[in-house]
């Protein structure tokens, strides 16, 4: 009995192994080879984690200030952040907006997002405050942290109303460690600041805070708040353009400059629709999907991309939220945005602004 089961095992084995073999070879000479054998993918994170869609409950909505609401989303196994992260809403239309997370690192049941109705936008905003409502469910992908807190001597911070949301979690980790920081905060009106209770008593051991709302004191002035700061000072600004544009001005040498933006910088190289418009016309590959779109001139390569790949993220479509990243495998990239560091550069490139040199480029989609 024993040696018939051998012969079984052995000729089982042995047929494995040439299945393998043979699957092996035709993986190889596959037009799609060497996709396994890709590195991970943009900005150094999980593209599973980075882009997995999960269902979260909104389990609390606040009014924290005039115009701004505050969601508690809940749900099971959420992946952790740091301060400076945001999170992908999918609203219900379909729209993907980011919101930067504003509660506590530690409460890992759930993620915190505040946002404010803008009357004028492009309507992510308005959807958020008209239909996400106590015991909905909402889609989320991320997080995601393009405004990490680095290690830095000393910190200043530059805030325009909702620009508070990433800064919040940052004033908590800081003040509990008690490292050294102040905050120059604006806004329209106090009433219209979110979380302006809890900042000022965050920075009631010292002269931390300064609060500018422009109903009773004008423009903040940041290049007082820049001027003299010892050399390694970490400077953060999130909110309106110009504000932007003043603390990079007013940067003085040998200090660090970290910008959150919420709209494409002024002067930026983002069609009007907000799309990416070009002279030359170039073609795509689509390296995994076997596929070649052809890029017009008035085109963005997120709108020929997503004629054939319609599930492909986007969300600002202006080069500054880095949803339409996508890593670059042959071809030389002409780079519209400013959101990418030098080192994503190489070998990504945001398509929903970002042009091709030449006449070909290859993605990794
Ligand atoms: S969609 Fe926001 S950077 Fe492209």
């Amino acid at each position: 009995m024993a040696l018939p089961r051998l012969r079984t095992v052995v000729l089982v084995s042995g047929a494995a192994l040439l299945t393998r073999r043979a699957l092996k070879r035709r993986i190889a000479r596959s037009p799609l080879w060497p996709l396994p054998a890709l590195p991970e993918p943009v900005s150094g994170h999980s593209k599973r984690r980075a882009t997995a869609v999960r269902k979260l409950l909104i389990t609390g909505r606040t009014e924290v200030a005039e115009g701004v609401v505050r969601l508690r989303l809940e749900g099971p196994g959420l992946p952790p952040w740091s301060p400076g992260a945001h999170l992908d809403l999918v609203l219900p239309s379909g729209l993907v907006r980011q919101y930067s997370l504003c509660g506590d690192p530690a409460d890992t049941g759930a993620y915190t997002v505040a946002t404010r109705l803008v009357a004028d936008g492009r309507g992510g905003s308005r959807e958020v405050h008209e239909q996400l409502q106590e015991g909905l469910e909402v889609e989320v992908r991320g997080p995601r942290n393009r405004f990490p807190l680095t290690g830095a001597p000393g910190y200043v911070f530059v805030v325009g109303g909702i620009g508070i949301t990433p800064v919040l979690p940052m004033l908590r980790a800081l003040a509990a460690s008690g490292a050294e920081w102040r905050l120059l905060y604006g806004g329209r009106s106090r009433a219209s600041m979110p979380f302006l209770e809890e900042i000022e008593k965050l920075g009631a051991d010292g002269d931390r805070v300064t609060v500018v709302a422009q109903d009773e004191a004008g423009h903040p002035d940041v290049a007082g708040a820049l001027a003299n700061l010892a050399p390694g000072t970490a400077v953060y600004c999130c909110g309106p353009e110009p504000l932007m544009a003043a603390a990079t001005a007013a940067l003085p040498e040998g200090c660090t400059l970290h910008l959150e933006r919420f709209s494409a910088a002024t002067g930026g190289t983002a069609g009007s629709d907000g799309g990416s418009e070009g002279s030359e016309a170039f073609e795509v590959e689509l390296r995994r999907s076997g596929r070649t779109v052809p890029v017009a001139a008035g085109q963005s390569v997120l709108a020929a991309v997503r004629a054939e790949l319609p599930h492909v993220a986007y969300s600002c479509e202006q080069g500054f939220c880095g949803t339409c990243q996508q890593r670059v495998l042959e071809g030389e990239i002409d780079h519209r945005d400013e959101l990418l560091t030098e080192d994503e550069r190489g070998d990504s490139m945001l398509i929903c602004v970002s042009r091709c040199r030449g006449g070909r480029l290859v993605l990794d989609l």
